[in-house]
């Protein structure tokens, strides 16, 4: 939740802020601002409720000189309603530190009273302004420069965060820390300047070379030179900086009129990119590295569970389906949230997989820091390179979609659900239980499946006339059996995101247990149905809609018998019944991409949502 931005160096900072806080918006988009300091005009700090537009229109209007040093932050609200008050930068009450915030500070409230009582006075009902004010106290009570008031600050604090301030005492100076909410810096080409961000878009024109500060580090980031400490023990840490490999085109829109489409017709390539260099030189074996050099772990397992949230969790079902299938052994799958919270079992042989695309949940990130403080083996499918929950597990493989604006899952969706297929034939490898005739198939079939969704893509004009018929409906149901369940959870899931319309998803079978009572002509109901076996349950299901006046879109094969039931099919190209959902997946994100857009919602960023979910 929340983007942050900083700059300090010798190119004027306030275009740097505005692109980067652009860039940022899919983490939040509540309110907007920036601070910008140079010594005549002082601190320049504009803010204001609503999306970065809003700012824009308030940064044209208002007075500002050419500066150095600055930050922004795009906010997803958590302590106090979205208003200009509460949005960030929150100022000190000597007006000398500024300071952005991503995350939160459980013990705010405490903390604020006891400034209180010493004098300070707050203006917004946020955490943020209680932090800036407590830095400011220690400063001044301890004698510190900002870096150690910082530290000495955080250590008083319970919460998460990743932060920017900096004191116009010193104006070439910006210290930023993290715990739970990433923070990355970029380092300048001409090592005169350095970025702060909450990822590495803001800056990627700038600079390919990143030091992602891990949990727990504080950095104090000059012009020229930046230290890392240890936030608990003020140790001093060693730099590691990495080169990145991802390109300014790859966080446009093109010629879209949407990221979210952009991203969904990218799924063809993204499946490439999901698989490119996973398959041994004679294409007899899925190469992982992460696997087979824990091959002895990795044998003796006897048990997996998934962990996830939203999408990432609808994949770990289809994970659920594949595992047993190929390795038969028993695989749960866990809202991560809700596994926390219970006193759940992590056994020695047991596998905990983390399925996260931005790899910085909080929810799976607590989850998996539970599962490790019991010595269970983890294993990361992430696509942000470099994200928390990837550095955290024992073993791991990045889907490589890309990179993903849109905040509704689309080709992050798709490139977990192959990695999970990767994963199962692999590990079925590794457990020897499955031929080399079997894996030959499995592999050709995962080849065979970029043409097989550009097909399934082309149906889009046939899709938009469905949504156009639908687009009124107030509710929807999406139903399907077995690994089509999964995707009627998906289907629901992207409808009620981006069209606000109300939609659940349903085991087929489970229709007459109770949703059943809901079907009359003006709840559309979506039937996932391209199962070769037990089609005939299908058949029922939908009979039993249809004798209740429902009205019903078909998901189903190109040659299925069933496109008479519906009265509207989608055919969609064949597969093995294990892999028709990546393909069923394309057809149900168009609908509600559609459907959203006929609506006129705002796809790339629906209300109350953010593309990363750092608050648990
Ligand atoms: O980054 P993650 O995969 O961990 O995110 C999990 C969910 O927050 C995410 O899938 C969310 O549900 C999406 N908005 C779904 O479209």
């Amino acid at each position: 939740m929340c983007g942050i931005v900083g700059y300090v160096g010798h190119r004027d900072v306030l275009p740097i802020l505005i692109n980067g806080l652009k860039r940022l918006e899919y983490r939040g988009y509540d309110s907007a601002g920036i601070a910008t300091y140079n010594e005549s005009q002082g601190i320049n700090l504009v803010k204001t409720k609503g999306k970065m537009a809003n700012l824009e229109v308030l940064l044209e209007s208002s007075y500002y000189q050419e500066s150095f040093l600055g930050i922004g932050h795009t906010r997803w609200a958590t302590h106090g309603i979205p208003n200009d008050v509460n949005s960030h930068p929150h100022a000190s009450n000597s007006g000398d530190l500024v300071l952005v915030h991503n995350g939160i500070i459980e013990n705010y409230e405490s903390i604020k009273n006891l400034l209180i009582k010493r004098g300070y006075e707050f203006k917004s009902d946020t955490d943020t302004e209680v932090l800036v004010n407590l830095i400011e106290e220690v400063k001044k009570k301890e004698q510190v420069k900002l870096g150690k008031a910082v530290q000495i600050a955080l250590n008083q604090v319970v919460g998460a965060y990743a932060i920017a301030v900096f004191d116009i005492n010193k104006p070439n100076e910006i210290v930023a820390a993290r715990l739970g909410s990433p923070l990355v810096i970029g380092i300048g080409a001409e090592s005169n300047e350095h970025f702060i961000a909450s990822d590495i878009h803001p800056f990627i024109e700038y600079t390919k070379s990143v030091v992602y500060l891990e949990e727990g580090e504080l950095a104090i980031v000059k012009g020229k030179k930046i230290k890392i400490r240890n936030i608990k023990d003020d140790k001093l840490k060693s730099i590691l900086i990495t080169e990145l490999n991802v390109e300014l085109e790859e966080i446009r829109k093109g010629d879209y009129e949407h990221f979210m489409l952009k991203e969904i017709h990218e799924q063809p390539k993204v499946i490439l990119d999901t698989y490119r260099g996973r398959l041994s030189e004679n294409k007899d074996m899925i190469k992982m590295s992460g696997l087979i050099d824990n091959k002895e772990i990795l044998s003796k397992i006897d048990r997996i569970v998934i962990l996830g949230c939203g999408s990432s969790y609808i994949a770990g079902l289809l994970g659920e389906y594949l595992l047993e299938d190929f390795i038969g052994i028993p695989v749960e799958v866990e809202y991560s949230s809700e596994f926390r919270y219970r006193n759940p079992i992590i056994r020695e042989n047991d596998l905990f997989i983390a399925i996260s695309q931005s790899g910085e949940t909080a929810d799976t990130l607590a989850a998996l820091k539970l599962v490790k403080s019991k010595n269970a083996f983890t294993f990361g499918i992430c696509n942000v390179v470099g994200s928390s929950i990837a550095r955290l597990t024992d073993a791991g493989a990045y889907t490589h979609a890309g990179v993903e604006i849109g905040v509704a899952s689309t080709k992050a969706l798709m490139s977990q659900m192959i990695m999970l297929y990767m994963f199962a034939i692999h590990l079925a490898q590794i457990r020897q239980k499955l031929s080399q005739d079997k894996f030959n198939i499995y592999r050709d079939e995962l080849l065979s499946l970029p043409e097989k969704i550009e097909r399934a893509l082309a149906l889009e004009p046939a899709i938009k006339k469905i949504a156009y018929i639908y687009s009124e409906a107030n509710n929807f149901l999406y139903l399907g059996r077995k690994y089509n369940y999964p995707m009627a959870l998906e289907g629901a899931l992207k409808l009620k995101e981006i069209s606000y319309i109300h939609a659940e998803g349903y085991p087929a079978a489970e229709m007459k247990h109770g949703p059943i009572a809901l079907i009359d002509n003006d709840m559309p109901v979506v039937v996932i149905a391209t199962e070769n076996e037990n089609s005939e349950k299908i058949i029922s299901n939908i009979q039993e809609i249809k004798a209740r006046n429902g009205r019903v879109i078909g998901i189903i094969r190109e040659d299925s018998k069933l496109k008479s039931l519906f009265d509207h099919a989608i055919e969609i190209p064949s597969t093995f019944d294990q892999l028709m959902p990546i393909i069923s997946l394309v057809p149900l994100q168009l609908l509600a991409y559609h459907i959203a857009v006929i609506k006129g919602k705002n796809v790339d960023q629906p209300r109350n949502l953010a593309k990363s979910v750092t608050v648990e």
